[in-house]
């Protein structure tokens, strides 16, 4: 049977040679991106310890982490497991931990040096310590806090803050290093200003707390923030020691819409062709779908019409006016609006996914792209 759909593509080929639907990364907008960020951490003097899990490829951690002390963010183990292999030594596992996950997470950190945990429930703090104290170790662990988001992290005002906090501190089984917070309630925004606010809500809600806790006696090493948007907008960063963004290497369609970046800054886009056109009902459909482009919503808030992903030029990603990704299923991608007209089976079209994080998990392969030529291929990690 030909492979042909799986082959690898000789270094050298023009990206529209590829197969579709594909992943292009643009080193030169990610290498930018790594520095602009890396910069920008160390001006507002904090460390950098970027979210991995927009890319999942070791070749981009390398680029993400140049300039900084090298430690990374994963949202999964099989990450963790996958950077650990890749010489990464310094790893926090940023979601809070299932117990059943611990004794893994446990043998890993034994492994590499440091895997810090995350917690934000009495049981599973227990679960912790039962395992650390059955093999006589210790765990380092952060305790998460909700700065809006409204997701996993405790009110930084509740009761339970203060009992985590304590019984974290106190465990003889727990090496408690710090407070962490992810301000997701910045994808809400619908300016860079109003990026600024979450930013700035992020910052003051989580450092007031630590000052809280340690005027109780309690040591806090580290107060560690993070999204892209919120890195991208503040100016400030007192009190905080670390920041952990992760979107920024590739960024896409929606933070471009929330002002953490320009179409120019995106590194990541999808190349389909299209299949179909019927220019009496006014759509193409393209062999890009929701396993390429995913089915995010994308920035309705800013854009009720925005679409599934941007129609971009080939060449030099440019907005094309006149179409617009109305739909997706499974495989197919359908086009609108009068650009339609232009369209033939065969044209190529280039696409910045409304959300690149999970995009780019639809591929097992990105194809690596300067200018125009493939110059790699990186393949992420799979899994949990
Ligand atoms: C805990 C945590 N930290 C950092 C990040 C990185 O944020 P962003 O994707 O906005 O760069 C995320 C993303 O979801 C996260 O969940």
């Amino acid at each position: 049977m030909s492979l042909w759909f799986n082959r690898c593509y000789p270094f050298g080929v023009l990206f529209d040679e590829l197969s579709t639907p594909c992943a292009l990364v643009d080193l030169d907008r990610l290498e930018s991106n790594a520095k602009r960020m890396a910069e920008k951490a160390m001006r507002l003097g904090v460390r950098l310890r970027p979210h991995v899990k927009t890319h999942k490829c070791i070749e981009a951690a390398r680029i993400q982490t140049d300039l900084h002390f090298g430690g990374l963010t994963v949202s999964t183990l099989a990450e963790a497991q996958a950077f650990a292999a890749g010489g990464f030594s310094d790893i926090t596992y940023a979601v809070p931990i299932a117990p059943q996950k611990i004794a893994d997470a446990a043998d890993l950190h034994a492994e590499i040096g440091t895997l810090n945990l995350l917690v934000d429930h009495p049981d599973t703090v227990r679960a912790i310590e039962v395992l650390a104290s059955s093999r006589s170790i210790t765990l380092p662990v952060y305790l998460e806090i909700d700065c809006g988001g409204g997701r996993s992290g405790v009110d930084p005002a509740s009761d339970l803050a203060q009992v985590l906090v304590r019984r974290l501190a106190d465990s003889e089984s727990i090496d408690f290093r710090g407070l962490l917070t992810h301000a997701g309630h910045a994808y809400s925004a619908r300016s860079r200003s109003e990026v600024y606010e979450v930013a700035c809500e992020e910052r003051n809600l989580i450092t007031a707390f630590a000052a809280e806790v340690r005027d109780l006696g309690v040591e806090i090493p580290d107060v560690s923030v993070g999204s892209t948007p919120t890195l991208r907008a503040i100016d400030d960063l007192t009190g905080v020691t670390e920041a952990r963004p992760g979107n920024y290497l590739f960024y896409d369609f929606f933070q471009t819409a929330i002002g953490s970046c320009d179409l120019d800054d995106v590194a990541f886009s999808v190349l389909a062709t299209v299949i179909s056109v019927d220019t009496e009902q006014g759509r193409a459909i393209i062999d890009a779908g929701a396993l390429a482009l995913s089915k995010d919503p994308g920035p309705t808030h800013v854009d009720p019409e925005c679409g599934f992903g941007l129609p971009v030029t080939l060449e030099d990603q440019h907005r094309l006016p006149g179409l617009r990704l109305a739909g997706l299923t499974q495989e197919h991608g359908t086009l609108t609006g009068p650009g339609v007209e232009a369209l033939h089976p065969g044209t190529r079209l280039r696409f910045l996914p409304n959300h690149s994080c999970l995009s780019a998990a639809c591929f097992d392969r990105y194809n690596v792209v300067r200018d125009t030529e493939v110059v790699d291929e990186w393949h992420p990690v799979r899994g949990w």
